[in-house]
């Protein structure tokens, strides 16, 4: 059905393959973060194992908030995994139960998003007037900053 909210149809289409994109990030950071939540070993394994276990659970709420948005602005979410692995900023990385790694890792790919995110809050709101997906991808940003901070801390 056509939606009629503001914004050309060209407009929300580009927007669309950049939140699909987004959320083709994060679901590969969901991926790594559940697999380094069930692989790590070592003195710190219940600490890590919990706190994996929290990103994670944020991730997935973030992953829902994303798709739905592509819904709002009257687009399909991408939902194959080969596509969403083409689609994503981020690389898959070798396994590993090594802590420090994995958390080095994460870290990477949270700045890596926010990069991206920044990027993407002035390309909607400057470049397609969408004031309302630039504010979200605000809020976004500023809950992967929050969450890279919490992993830095452990890298300290
Ligand atoms: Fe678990």
């Amino acid at each position: 059905m056509k939606i009629d909210i503001g914004i050309p149809e060209k407009s929300t289409q580009t927007i669309a393959l950049e939140l699909n994109k987004v959320l083709a990030d994060e679901i590969l950071l969901a991926a790594k973060t559940r697999s380094y939540h069930w692989n790590v070993e070592g003195g710190n394994f219940m600490e890590l194992h919990k706190f994996y276990d929290s990103q994670y659970e944020e991730l997935n709420e973030i992953i829902d908030d994303v798709a739905e948005r592509i819904r709002v602005i009257g687009h399909y979410v991408e939902g194959r995994l080969a596509e969403l692995l083409q689609l994503s900023n981020l690389l898959e990385t070798s396994p590993s139960n090594d802590g420090k790694k994995q958390l080095a890792d994460l870290l990477n790919s949270h700045e890596t998003i926010i990069r991206n995110l920044r990027k993407l809050i002035s390309v909607f709101g400057d470049d397609y007037k969408d004031l309302g997906n630039s504010d979200f991808v605000t809020g976004l940003m500023q809950k992967h900053e929050k969450m890279a901070w919490f992993i830095r801390a452990y890298l300290y």
